[in-house]
């Protein structure tokens, strides 16, 4: 998720922090904070940007040779100064900040309220704070061991860097699913969540591994696995300099974000999609399901790519829930005067939460007495604000215009949200579910598959970098993938590019046909591959020239097409997770060979918060 940053040893911490906050700020994130030790421990914390930090402790003080600092995204409670990391521990005694997601927060806190623990936030993270310090004054442990029982009992992704007031000389790390890093100085050590804020100090560094323990003193740094083995830390040697750091190493903010959906995918099944478990949790419809469940039809709004990642729902909705859905350009519902009944539920799909025609058709769908759900990537956005209810993808911040892990994400959640739906109504078996589950939760690989075709991607780009026009064909889950694709091409290349149910390619497309315009067609193996390829051939008779997005291993379509990207299997009703990413590298490429600015292409902003 977000930005850790920590420094022990001789300097003034404070300004180790900030500039390592800003280092991190290509990362995104809704608000900042620091805490200093020093002869006191100061916390200063604030919604907002590192600068808003700055101006927030300007004539404070500050000064100490240790310190942490973060920055957040949001998973649990809304961005605000309360919510903000640091967090303090009830008695004062632990400050932490953590990056990742506490999945069984809420059982640990009404375990520690009941034992008369009080909460200042909304946050998981503060949760562990509390926990840290509860073992630590009740288990005659010190700082370390209490930290390391705190974990013991969490379920969940985290990085974490903790101080302790009553152990003032050091600095205790540890990760599990959320990257950290140590900078190894001389006399000094220097944390982030990538390297980026430490190679300006040294380039000898540390990779916590998931488990690991690291107790940091400004003389020494001890690297304990949880079970508190002692492991000799491997330290590295950073191979690239301050100048490459602006994007993580990537050239683009769209290239390290679809290089991040395996990571992003997982994070948004965290804590909900479990082969161990009978079925889906989705705490954030907990109190909706009943009418989810009963619902005679679904309506899903949504703007752009979240409006096909809708009709990729449409799909699952009526396949696996067997719901009736309609998917609604939100710009159009709003303004039509819809019918809605009282037992339609509305699903609101939104990447930034702040997209004005989609805010407005909620707002019109509550006035006519509808339930209003969210599927959001911004938490404490103003569509989760007015939803009466939803589910969060957790992609991390998406900087770049075309949207990218954020689809995939969506179509995540709605995929579980189908299988919930199904479940629940007795329409999916143990076998079933079983089955469904562990190909759900075999993606995030399968897309790391794809993604070392990169290159092979990028030398078809340049085949078609100059090509004036396109035409995108899928039927069925894919069809939604063929518009989804044919925007990509046109929002960042500005090739006029359509996306077409493949069998309406008879209806009018055909006549485009010719020898210069690519056809990509995704003709992944499922129940229409025979009619898909009957499409090819109809494509190919008129001499036209046809890219085809293939299940692995595919030797009909190789003989027709003249290109194939063969993808891993997968069942049709994930297809569209995995054939969407070949699409959004091949539009990339494209994109940065005609010289567009692939992240703020022209004309487009990443929320269209105007009508
Ligand atoms: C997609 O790549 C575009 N950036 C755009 O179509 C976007 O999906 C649309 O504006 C909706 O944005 P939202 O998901 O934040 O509501
Ligand atoms: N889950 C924590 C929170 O919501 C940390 C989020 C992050 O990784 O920035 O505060």
């Amino acid at each position: 998720m977000c930005g850790i940053v920590g420094y022990i040893g001789d300097r003034e911490a404070l300004p180790v922090l900030i500039n390592g906050l800003k280092r991190l700020e290509y990362r995104g994130y809704d608000s900042a904070g620091v805490a200093i030790m020093g002869e006191g421990t100061n916390v200063y914390k604030c919604k907002g940007k590192v600068s808003d930090l700055e101006k927030h402790i300007d004539g404070r003080e500050h000064s100490g040779s240790i310190g942490i600092g973060h920055t957040r995204w949001a998973t649990h409670g809304e961005p605000n100064d309360v919510n903000a990391h640091p967090h303090v521990s009830y008695h004062g005694k632990f400050i932490i900040i953590h990056n990742g997601i506490i999945e069984n927060y809420a059982r640990l806190r009404d375990k520690l309220i009941e034992r008369g623990v009080k909460f200042k936030s909304e946050t998981d993270t503060e949760v562990l704070a509390n926990l840290i310090e509860h073992i630590y004054e009740n288990g005659s442990v010190d700082a370390e061991l209490a930290v390391r029982l705190a974990l013991s009992k969490v379920i969940g992704a985290y990085g974490i860097v903790v101080m302790c007031t009553e152990e003032k000389d050091k600095l205790i790390a540890a990760r599990k699913g959320s990257p950290l890093v140590v900078g190894v100085g001389n006399e000094e050590y220097f944390l982030a969540s990538d390297a980026t804020p430490i190679v300006e100090y040294t380039k000898s560094v540390i990779y916590l591994n998931d488990g690991d323990v690291a107790i940091i003193k400004k003389e020494q740094l001890n690297l304990k696995t949880q079970r508190s083995d002692e492991t000799g830390p491997t330290v590295q040697k950073l191979s690239f300099d301050i100048g490459e750091i602006d994007k993580g190493g990537y050239e683009h903010f769209m290239l390290k974000e679809i290089f991040e959906q395996p990571q992003s995918i997982e994070d948004t099944f965290r804590g909900r999609v479990s082969s161990e478990e009978s079925e889906i949790r989705l705490g954030g419809l907990y109190d909706v399901l009943p009418r989810l469940i009963e619902a005679k039809r679904i309506i899903i709004i949504g703007c752009g790519t979240s409006w096909h990642a809708g009709l990729v729902g449409e799909y699952l909705f009526e396949d696996i829930a067997r719901v009736s859905v309609e998917v609604e350009y939100a710009s159009e519902f709003r303004y039509r005067n819809p019918i809605i009944e009282k037992d339609d539920i509305i699903i609101a799909i939104s990447q930034s939460g702040e997209t004005a025609d989609t805010l407005a058709a909620i707002r019109q769908a509550k006035e006519k007495g509808a339930i209003v759900l969210g599927i959001c990537n911004v938490v404490g956005s103003s569509i989760p604000r007015e939803t009466h209810a939803g589910v969060y993808t957790h992609a991390g911040p998406e900087i770049g215009v075309a949207s990218t892990k954020a689809f995939t994400c969506q179509v995540t959640v709605l995929a579980m949200m189908a299988i919930l739906i199904g479940r629940k109504k007795g329409l999916i078996s143990d076998n079933k579910y079983r089955s469904l589950i562990k190909e759900f939760t075999e993606i995030p690989e399968k897309i790391k598959k794809i993604l070392t075709l990169s290159e092979d991607i990028k030398k078809l780009a340049k085949l078609y970098q100059n090509a004036n026009n396109a035409l995108y064909l899928g039927r069925g889950y894919l069809f939604p993938v063929a518009l989804e694709g044919a925007l990509k091409l046109k929002e960042i290349s500005y090739i006029h590019a359509e996306g077409y149910p493949a069998a309406e390619m008879k209806h009018g497309p055909i006549a485009l046909i010719d020898n210069k315009m690519p056809v990509v067609i995704i003709a992944t193996k499922d129940s229409s591959y025979e009619k898909i390829v009957s499409n090819i051939q109809e494509v190919k008779a008129r001499s036209g020239i046809v890219i085809a997005v293939v299940t692995e291993g595919d030797t009909v379509i190789r003989k027709m097409a003249d290109h194939v990207i063969e993808i891993p299997e997968t069942t049709n009703i994930f297809a569209a997770l995995l054939s969407v990413v070949p699409l959004q590298l091949f539009s990339y490429y494209i994109a940065v060979m005609r010289g567009c600015n692939v992240d703020q292409p022209r004309n487009l902003a990443k929320s269209v918060t105007v009508e």
